[in-house]
């Protein structure tokens, strides 16, 4: 992969929260400020704040994420917030879940170059065969996805029961809540809460939106065989 255009460096806070992986890290910056613009997964804009909005603002997620956890990215895009939580968390099993091709080829590549051990997974959270495969995630993860209700509606099937959505929503965090809650209470979820991560090293620190999967939930949780082309397993699971 290209990796010409210069990333800015990595504040100082990085190293504590990436620890041994800071390498991999940089590197990854490295390949949105190139490959990833070339191939319009993020914005030429987004180059300069790539480390606080982007890396550090993913990674802080992880401290909604028990230990060992099995975790699923939903939307996944360019890698965020899956690929910074990965290289802060390696104990995590890690599932990087996107429907679109190109999306799911530069996941791939990113996954090999920086030699993660991390599942990536073609196809969308609603479907059969995507719910059959990760049905019992203890966390979902998910940024700049969907609305809270629809959001809720996808990630549910995939957690199990006391599992829990954590979504970076930012500002919107509140007025989501205040319109969606009740529609998430009436599909098996908890009161949504508005939780902070990375203060001591972010400002404004994350703002998400967590939300407990209360209720087991009927079918919904998704049954059949998976699809062969969309639920098609493009990573294989290595060990830790
Ligand atoms: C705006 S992008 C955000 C990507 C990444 N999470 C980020 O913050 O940069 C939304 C992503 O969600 C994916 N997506 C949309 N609907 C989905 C679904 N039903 N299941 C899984 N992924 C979905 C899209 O293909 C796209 O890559």
């Amino acid at each position: 992969m290209d990796e010409k255009a210069a990333a800015p460096a990595p504040p100082e806070s990085a190293s504590s929260i990436f620890g041994d992986a800071l390498p991999a890290a940089v590197r990854f910056a490295e390949l949105l400020a190139a490959a990833g613009i070339e191939r319009g997964l993020i914005g030429p804009r987004e180059v300069e704040r790539l480390w606080e909005r982007h890396l550090l603002n993913s990674a802080v997620v992880g401290e909604r994420v028990p230990d060992r956890a099995r975790v699923v990215d939903l939307g996944s895009g360019a890698g965020l917030p899956g690929v910074p939580l990965i290289l802060a968390r390696p104990d995590l099993d890690v599932t990087l879940l996107e429907p679109m091709a190109r999306r799911v080829a530069w996941l791939e590549e990113v996954v090999d170059a920086l030699g993660l051990s991390a599942t990536v997974l073609r196809g969308r959270a609603e479907e059969p065969g995507v719910k059959q495969r990760l049905a019992g995630a203890d966390v979902v993860i998910a940024r700049a996805v969907a609305p809270l209700d629809r959001l809720w509606g996808w990630s549910a099937p995939l957690l199990r029961q006391g599992g829990r959505l954590v979504a970076l929503k930012g500002e919107s965090a509140a007025d989501e809540i205040e319109r969606d809650g009740a529609a998430v209470g009436r599909a098996g979820g908890g009161h949504p809460s508005v939780e902070r991560c990375g203060a001591d090293v972010l400002d404004p620190p994350a703002t998400i939106i967590e939300v407990e999967r209360m209720s087991a939930l009927g079918r919904a949780s998704g049954r059949g065989r998976p699809r062969q082309r969309s639920a098609q397993r493009t990573r294989k699971e290595q060990g830790h």
